[in-house]
């Protein structure tokens, strides 16, 4: 091929500039260059990709491995004059690029004064991920202080790129993917980590040590004993839109796809790699989900929980038939349901309507249908509108079904949305509700704008009493990219999740204050990780978590899928009292094992729970497992 050049601008400013410019020089080994802001010229490199906006080029690599051998050179003129292969010469205005403020920077050059094109027919071989280089597997920056890693709270206490500190790739995530900034990549056997978000790029993760690995394949969110931090899967990298326009396949969590070479770069807040092309799968894991294993007894003092957020459920919501095949086929209908976003009447329509009943009647109905009779009875207490969050007009709420041959309510007055329900006791010396159900504190700075808890006094068949609270605590809104300059990241909301925590603690704590033996329940979707401890530390200080009671592997701890990771943010913690008597509990993974997005009935999946209530440590008395079908028809022998 013939040497072309093309001189996009006057170079008097390089007229004392004699040496060339390597890339690993503009890279530099700190997050930002040595030479941003500066003109430099003689760079060259071989092109390794391109897109519409610019291509990528890559030099020789450096022996210090902090310092990458590719970079981005953006504009229209590179794409038109080079093809893949070429080996150029540039000249051109180093820059740092960031196309919102709480992103980290991306190096380039920004402003191109020459190019020419020495030779073409060039290869690049890329740098095999898990063999050249092996990310870490831990946390995402140093910069992330606290107890808790890059979840500590107070967060954004530095900012990355103020900071601009030297990389430590061996040790941290941002630091790893930064020091390979433009290079050309290759991940042999990737898995999936997740379905892919709504852009269509994929999460996975190579063949190289991972933390939190669950059965399915997926990256749970945990701490592995107390003293650790939980790890922040740097380890996973995002697969953005693929370089030749193919598309990103329809990924699960735990499917295997072909490998992935591509360039590392940084875009909407994430590093990730832009495949050459798009993978293909080659794997997926079997879709049919186990039915959970605890089935009922027909002791009345051993009772199984159902938590389940039920998303935006209204009257007419084609899930609900979704969502009661899985109650009555996959939780095989529970004795009590705690259920989260149950909606108005009127569903999202905003026209007043604040109760519930036709919503709840026809979960109710639908899961009579698909369990092939039994029988649900439900309570709530309607919000007063639009006062409580979430979708404008559907009102959603917390509420509880349950099989009354099973548990009842103590008898009560149910609770209005303003008004507090107290802890007291009656004549006998129980402890009760003023108002059963009755709302925690509704009035109380912490639940503006947020879902009240629902607390509730129950009596099983034999006569003891047990107490329940269902929760759903602000949501994680606002949040910043955990791979942003914000260090630790922001998490939005915890202020007011720590503060709900709080208050239902309070509450807790008064039940157990009139009676330490009491055997109580809070359950429900707490938009927060067990591994946040500073958010949730009211109540694990408390209360215990019952994955511990159950002992559930850390990896198998997830009710919901968000970014790489696997997690859990509906939660159940039950007292001591129940702790000590022991108990089960089975995450069933419906929705995050669903074959698409769209196959979903809800974004969590529901946990079962199988526990004992009642004082006397009755386990001698247990039956076997009744029949589902003589438990379906209200046969249990109590
Ligand atoms: C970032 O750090 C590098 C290396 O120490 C330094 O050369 C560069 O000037 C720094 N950038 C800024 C904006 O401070
Ligand atoms: C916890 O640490 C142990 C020992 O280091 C390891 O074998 C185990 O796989 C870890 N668990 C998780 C969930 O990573
Ligand atoms: C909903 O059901 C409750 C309990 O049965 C009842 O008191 C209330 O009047 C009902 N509300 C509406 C709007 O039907
Ligand atoms: C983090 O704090 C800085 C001020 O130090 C502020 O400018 C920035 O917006 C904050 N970031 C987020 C994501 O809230
Ligand atoms: C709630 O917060 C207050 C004020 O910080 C504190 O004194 C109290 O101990 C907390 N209660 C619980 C149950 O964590
Ligand atoms: C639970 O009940 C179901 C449905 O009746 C039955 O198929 C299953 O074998 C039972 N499982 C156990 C562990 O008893």
């Amino acid at each position: 091929m013939m040497k072309r050049t093309a001189v996009f601008a006057a170079s008097l400013l390089f007229a004392s500039a004699a040496l060339a410019t390597q890339i690993t020089d503009i890279q530099g080994i700190s997050f930002q260059s040595p030479l941003a802001g500066q003109f430099v010229q003689g760079i060259t490199g071989v092109v390794t990709a391109k897109d519409r906006y610019g291509i990528w080029i890559q030099g020789d690599h450096s022996d210090d491995p902090r310092a990458s051998s590719g970079l981005r050179i953006y504009g229209g003129a590179a794409t038109r004059f080079t093809k893949v292969g070429d080996l150029i010469s540039i000249s051109g205005r180093v820059a740092e690029y960031r196309s919102a403020a709480n992103n980290l920077f991306l190096t380039e050059i920004d402003y191109l004064t020459s190019i020419t094109s020495v030779s073409s027919g060039h290869t690049v071989k890329p740098l095999v991920l898990g063999v050249d280089r092996i990310p870490p597997n831990n946390q995402l920056s140093s910069l992330d202080v606290g107890h808790d890693g890059w979840l500590s709270i107070p967060n954004n206490v530095t900012l990355l790129e103020s900071v601009n500190g030297t990389l430590r790739p061996e040790q941290y995530g941002l630091d790893f993917w930064e020091s390979l900034e433009g290079q050309l990549v290759t991940v042999k056997s990737p898995t999936a980590a997740n379905f892919p978000d709504r852009f269509g790029s994929v999460w996975v993760y190579g063949d190289w040590p991972t933390t939190g690995k669950n059965a399915r394949g997926g990256l749970t969110i945990h701490i592995n004993g107390t003293d650790d931090v939980p790890p922040a899967h740097p380890e996973a990298i995002l697969i953005g839109r693929p370089l030749d326009a193919t598309r990103n396949p329809k990924t699960v969590m735990g499917a295997k796809l072909g490998d992935i070479t591509g360039i590392v770069t940084y875009q909407y807040g994430t590093y990730s790699i832009l495949p050459l092309t798009a993978p293909e799968i080659v794997e997926v894991p079997d879709f049919s989900v186990p039915p959970t294993s605890l089935n009922s007894t027909s002791h009345p003092c051993e009772l199984r929980i159902g938590d389940y957020n039920v998303e935006n459920m209204s009257p007419r919501s084609h899930h609900i038939t979704k969502i009661a095949a899985h109650i009555a086929q996959h939780l095989h209908t529970p004795d009590i349901l705690f259920v989260q976003e149950i909606q108005d009447d009127s569903g999202s329509r905003n026209d007043g309507t604040v109760s519930a009943n036709k919503t709840l009647r026809a979960l109710a109905d639908a899961i009579k249908k698909a369990s092939g009779g039994v029988q649900y009875d439900f309570a709530n207490v309607a919000p007063e509108d639009n006062k409580d969050g979430g979708q404008p007009g559907g009102n959603i709420r917390v509420a509880y079904l349950w099989r009354p041959e099973k548990v009842s309510l103590i008898p009560g007055v149910t609770g209005d949305a303003v008004t507090s329900t107290k802890v007291v006791v009656d004549d006998d010396g129980n402890v009760e509700f003023s108002y059963n159900p009755g709302r925690i504190d509704p009035m109380h700075a912490a639940w503006e704008e947020a879902r009240k808890p629902l607390a509730a006094a129950w009596q099983t068949a034999s006569g003891d009493r047990f107490y329940t609270v269902n929760v759903h605590f602000s949501s994680k809104r606002d949040s910043s990219s955990a791979q942003g300059d914000a260090r630790p990241p922001v998490n939005g909301g915890s202020e007011r999740r720590m503060s709900q925590a709080n208050v239902t603690a309070t509450f807790v704590d008064s039940i157990l204050t009139l009676s330490s033996s009491a055997s109580i329940i809070v359950a429900g979707d707490m938009n927060e990780y067990a591994a946040t401890r500073a958010v949730l530390r009211p109540l694990q200080a408390l209360l215990h978590d019952a994955n511990d009671v159950a002992d559930v592997p850390p990896a198998e701890r997830y009710t919901y899928a968000y970014d790489q990771h696997a997690q859990e943010i509906d939660h159940i913690f039950v007292s001591d009292a129940i702790a000590k008597r022991g108990g089960e509990v089975e995450h069933v993974h419906v929705n995050t094992w669903a074959r698409s997005v769209g196959e979903r009935a809800s974004d969590h999946d529901p946990t079962v729970l199988r526990l004992w209530v009642c004082d006397a440590d009755g386990k001698t008395d247990v039956d076997g497992p009744v029949d589902e079908l003589g438990a379906d028809h209200g046969q249990i022998v109590l």
